[in-house]
């Protein structure tokens, strides 16, 4: 069942998807996850990602809660970046790098929507050319679909011009519904690498073999028990702040909370899951009257290689006209 819950404005609605299973709530301004409601193996109900309970920090605040990041999640080194022999300019915005789409990035945008089928939202934005300093007009739909326990999340873009596209989800999740930080939580990523990042959060374009590192989460572990090891990237990152190149084709990131039996499961089309351990949360005020702090939620940020276009030959972050972008994630709540 899906229910326009709330007109925050004239423009900005919250919309409750719900079933027996799980009850996500979502809104139109940039197409933000801001509750997930599921049962503990008890049938008790907690909300377990992060949000905002006054809206305007959704707007005001900078750690995209919940939030769809684009055009292009993660860091561009030096906000610069050249395409077809054009160079593109992109405001500065974490430290000298660009980051998660500019200022106003997709994550502030107000998203025009339908609902279909009592179980979908088709979310579409379209960005001008030139947006944010990126070239084209991107034509975006997110389109939102809660089966059972599960919500898939599926991306669809086309640009009238070659541009770049890199779009995530910015939840932080937290099983325990907020009761604790996230050290009593198992971990499981189906990863043989991860990518290092410099003291700004940017990839370097090294890769190092998780094998023998607290990287190293091809068997479930918990993230406690890694976060504060006495590892070089780890320190640099403040905690897990890193892209893990992915090599399983579904299932590929695993969450579990042994103390509520709440696991979730994410399944991507998409080749790297950042993993940040929520190091830059500042004790903010979120939803419920909690403050949130670093280590308080996990995000799983599947998306293309950051800063892929100085990095890779063929830089999978490159939208040229006349394709498609298509990927999808999906997130199974479950009680084990
Ligand atoms: C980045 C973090 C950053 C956070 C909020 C994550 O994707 O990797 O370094 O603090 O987003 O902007």
């Amino acid at each position: 069942m899906i229910q326009v819950i709330k007109h925050v404005d004239n423009q900005i609605d919250m919309i409750s998807m719900k079933n027996d299973l799980l009850e996500v709530v979502v809104s139109n301004y940039g197409c933000t996850i801001m509750k997930v409601l599921m049962k503990d193996k008890d049938g008790h109900i907690d909300d377990v990602v992060l949000g905002y309970d006054d809206f305007s920090q959704y707007s005001t605040l900078d750690a995209y809660l919940g939030a769809l990041v684009g055009r292009v999640a993660n860091r561009i080194k030096l906000g610069k970046f050249t395409l077809n022999n054009h160079e593109y300019t992109l405001a500065i915005n974490n430290g000298p790098n660009a980051i998660h789409g500019g200022i106003k990035g997709f994550s502030y945008q107000v998203f025009d929507y339908e609902i279909k089928d009592d179980e979908t939202i088709i979310f579409h934005y379209l960005s001008q050319d030139g947006e944010e300093g990126y070239p084209g007009n991107l034509d975006f739909y997110a389109i939102y679909t809660l089966k059972g326990d599960t919500l898939k999340i599926q991306y669809k873009a086309t640009t009238d011009q070659d541009t770049l596209i890199n779009i995530t989800n910015h939840s932080y999740f937290n099983l325990s519904g907020k009761k604790e930080n996230i050290y009593q939580h198992l971990l499981t990523v189906k990863a043989n690498q991860y990518a290092c990042v410099d003291k700004d959060g940017l990839t370097t374009g090294v890769f190092n073999n998780v094998k023998d590192t607290p990287f190293d989460f091809n068997q479930p572990a918990y993230i406690g028990e890694r976060v504060d090891m006495d590892d070089e990237q780890l320190h640099i990152g403040k905690g897990f702040d890193h892209p893990f190149i992915l090599n399983a084709k579904e299932n590929q990131v695993i969450l579990e909370h042994p103390a509520t039996s709440r696991r979730l499961t994410v399944s991507t089309s998409l080749p790297i899951a950042q993993i940040y351990t929520a190091n830059y949360l500042d004790g903010r005020l979120g939803k419920y009257g909690q403050h949130y702090y670093e280590k308080d939620a996990v995000c799983i940020e599947t998306e293309n290689l950051p800063d892929a276009i100085h990095l890779e030959d063929n830089p999978s972050t490159i939208l040229k006209k006349g394709e498609t972008y298509d990927e999808y994630t999906s997130y199974k709540f479950e009680v084990i």
